[in-house]
């Protein structure tokens, strides 16, 4: 099984770094990260946010590798070598399902994010005011035709990077663009820098009001991580399926985690300085970044050439992660089914572009299908909440407890340490502690309250 010589794996410790933070880095650091900790009110809910990092991303991350590097394997293959009992299957299939589901919203999203790059080089920004940009997304959401156009040039550009393969796909790509959009934040930043709302910014983010934080914030917290890091669906199994024998697991996990968590605060401190120089609201929703960024911007020498900067920024983090998820179907269809390679992609985007449009066209009170719903909820946001709030945190749940109770701890030990090559016993110690009795709790409680069952039992005990 380890001398499986025909797959395809990263060449290096630091290509291994780069993809598995090109999956974490997305829009989830610059599209959903400011909205989530503008509605729930900043630094406090900031703090919450790292503790789940630590007691729940990072263990679960860590045994993501394990799974994966160990097998070899894409995630429904890995849990079969893993264990001979049949109900475990259910990780393999909540993590297709999740990846199809994701990638049903997300791509849309990101497709919005491209037009922008486009909107922008037309000119449609120049001058922008508070209301101009908001009129902009409003129409850049409606359709019918454009929204679907560019989540199809979406699709195009990540199944030509994925028929390219693990290593001269996924690996050149993310080896390349990574460092590219460290280096356009840091540009963003220094602009946002110098508005006049930078100082209010730093406080909202860094000074804790612990009278915003609620219980339903600490539980949004953690569905944040678990988006964050792209935990739950078997994205990182399916990497540290790639990642090299001598690779320390978990110096990768902290440094990505490490990464991905300054990304997004060098994005949240560019939004919220804007936000609180031209009087915005800070909790104004999934709208917040293509409302702000465009006046961060505005008026100012380069303006232009900086705004394009961000959403090309934006644009190759919303690539690199969305071919993380898919790459979940493809090395599970090529390897389980016995497809190619280049017909499991093709296949796969079409049917993702097809179902994908669905979602695309219920955003916005003027778009095509806004008024069907689903349990009361939008196409769009049905697709986010079944995948965000239960199957990631299910999947992760499930995931720990396989690691934390299935698997040999000797044979834990000797993966994680590289045969005992990294001398790091007490760390694994920690890990495993953590991984048996901390995260799984915490992962029921977040399990139990998005889908509203905690709220009641709370309800109950309080009258
Ligand atoms: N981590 C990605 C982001 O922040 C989203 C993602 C979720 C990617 C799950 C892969 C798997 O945008």
């Amino acid at each position: 099984m380890k001398n499986n010589k025909r797959r395809e794996g990263f060449s290096s410790g630091l290509a291994a770094f780069f993809a598995t933070l090109g999956s974490a880095v997305g829009l989830g650091n610059i599209w959903k990260f400011p909205y989530v900790v503008g509605e729930n009110g900043g630094a406090a809910f900031l703090l919450v946010y790292f503790a789940c990092i630590i007691l729940v991303g990072l263990p679960v991350m860590v045994s993501e590798f394990y799974i994966g590097r160990k097998t070899r394997k894409n995630i429904m293959g890995a849990v079969k070598e893993l264990t001979t009992k049949k109900r475990w299957r259910s990780i393999g299939i909540i993590g297709i399902l999740a990846a199809y589901f994701i990638m049903f919203f997300y791509t849309g999203v990101a497709g919005w994010v491209y037009s922008y790059v486009f909107k922008i080089l037309r000119g449609d920004f120049n001058g922008a005011t508070a209301q101009s940009v908001q009129q902009q997304f409003t129409n850049t959401t409606a359709g019918p035709v454009a929204p679907i156009v560019w989540q199809i040039i979406v699709l195009t550009v990540v199944s030509v990077i994925l028929i390219g393969g693990v290593k001269k796909g996924i690996e050149r790509i993310t080896k390349t663009l990574m460092p590219v959009l460290f280096i356009l934040i840091i540009v963003c930043d220094i602009r946002a820098l110098t508005l006049p709302g930078v100082k209010e910014s730093f406080s909202f983010l860094f000074k804790p009001d612990f009278s915003h934080l609620t219980s339903q914030g600490i539980l949004i917290a953690m569905g944040l991580a678990f988006f964050k890091l792209s935990l739950g669906m078997g994205t990182m199994v399916t990497y540290g399926s790639y990642f090299t024998e001598e690779d320390n697991m978990f110096g990768t996990a902290a440094k990505v985690a490490i990464s991905d968590t300054i990304v997004s605060l060098l994005v949240g401190i560019a939004v919220f300085s804007a936000v609180f120089s031209f009087n915005m609201e800070a909790s104004s929703g999934p709208g917040l970044l293509f409302m702000t960024i465009p006046l961060v911007f505005s008026k100012i020498p380069f303006g232009k050439f900086l705004l394009i900067a961000f959403f090309v920024l934006a644009s190759i983090a919303a690539t690199t992660a969305t071919i993380s998820m898919f790459e979940v179907l493809i090395a599970y269809y090529t390897e389980q089914k016995g497809a190619s390679r280049k017909k499991a992609v093709i296949l796969n985007a079409i049917v993702i572009a097809f179902i994908g449009a669905f979602s695309t066209l219920s955003v916005g009170e003027t778009s095509l299908l806004s008024g069907v719903t689903i349990f009361g909820k939008g196409i769009f946001d049905i697709f986010d909440f079944l995948s965000s709030n239960i199957l990631l945190p299910v999947g992760g749940l499930l995931m720990a407890l396989l690691v934390g109770y299935i698997a040999p701890k000797e044979d834990i030990k000797r993966e994680l340490s590289n045969n005992g090559k990294l001398k790091i016993a007490n760390i694994i110690d920690f890990y495993y502690f953590v991984l048996r009795y901390i995260s799984p709790i915490l992962l029921v409680i977040v399990f139990l309250s998005s889908v509203g069952v905690l709220e009641k039992i709370i309800k109950l005990i309080t009258g």
